[in-house]
């Protein structure tokens, strides 16, 4: 669905943001995830420093600001509704925080989520439908999504939470991507770098990526980081993805 005019943000009287007079124009309307459920979705990622973030449907960027600020994530917020892109964005740089977080004015449908390590949606079951095959086609092995108040359907969730904000009850999701991405080693290469060395003495053809990340004690980004390099030098063959 397209934009919807310009004059439609000025009529008075009405809370644009409270109501679902924009909302219904799109898939879902805005309504926030409360800041303390926010936390409790990030924690339940695991979200680590230094991870990609995507909240889809970001409304004013909370999760995205919240992710980046608490937690050092890299954070992506995609919101549909240039009001709130723009409100979020200003908001972001008020914050210092424009270096490390970023909201995207686009429709969640069109935006590519391939180095996503974690996506968070507070959106529709009905949406979340749609977007399956998407996230199943472009989330990696080990990817964790959490989803607040609407299932994915068809997927089997990890841990299922509720949280109690208020006067309200919210149930949290959480799933992780299926699958493993196996680096296979390559030619011997004497590697200097001690860091690159610790993760190729863990390459055996057998290990994930997770598994050396979880030997590690870091996010699987640092690992995948460092097995990109060790390919280009040979070390590593070719990272094979079984799903
Ligand atoms: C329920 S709100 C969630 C806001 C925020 N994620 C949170 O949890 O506080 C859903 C948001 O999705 C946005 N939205 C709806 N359809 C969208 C689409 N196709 N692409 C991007 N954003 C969309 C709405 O404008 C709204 O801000």
């Amino acid at each position: 669905m397209g934009e919807p005019p310009p004059w439609l943000w000025d009529l008075p009287l009405i809370n644009l943001y409270n109501t679902d007079v924009i909302g219904f124009m799109y898939d879902v309307p805005f309504v926030a995830t409360p800041e303390v459920v926010v936390r409790r979705m990030l924690q339940l990622a695991r979200v680590q420093p230094g991870e990609v973030v995507y909240d889809l449907g970001s409304g004013d960027g909370r999760i995205v600001i919240i992710a980046a600020k608490e937690f050092g994530a890299r954070s992506y917020g995609v919101e549909i509704r240039k009001d709130l892109y723009e409100q979020s964005m200003a908001r972001i740089k008020d914050m210092g925080l424009a270096d490390r977080a970023t909201i995207i004015n686009a429709s969640f449908y069109d935006v590519p989520l391939t180095d996503a390590d974690v996506v968070t949606m507070y959106l529709l079951t009905s949406v979340n439908e749609r977007l399956r095959p998407k996230l199943e086609k472009e989330l990696r092995p080990a990817t964790r999504v959490v989803t607040h108040d609407f299932e994915v359907p068809g997927w089997r969730p990890v841990v299922v939470e509720e949280v109690y904000e208020d006067w309200r009850s919210h149930k949290l999701y959480l799933y992780k991507i299926p699958g493993r991405e196996i680096p296979l080693p390559g030619k011997p290469v004497t590697v200097e770098d001690r860091w690159l060395r610790q993760v190729a003495e863990l390459i055996d053809g057998n290990r994930s990526l997770e598994e050396i990340a979880g030997k590690l004690g870091v996010p699987i980004r640092r690992v995948r980081e460092a097995v990109e390099q060790l390919s280009k030098i040979g070390a590593v063959e070719e990272v094979k993805i079984i799903k």
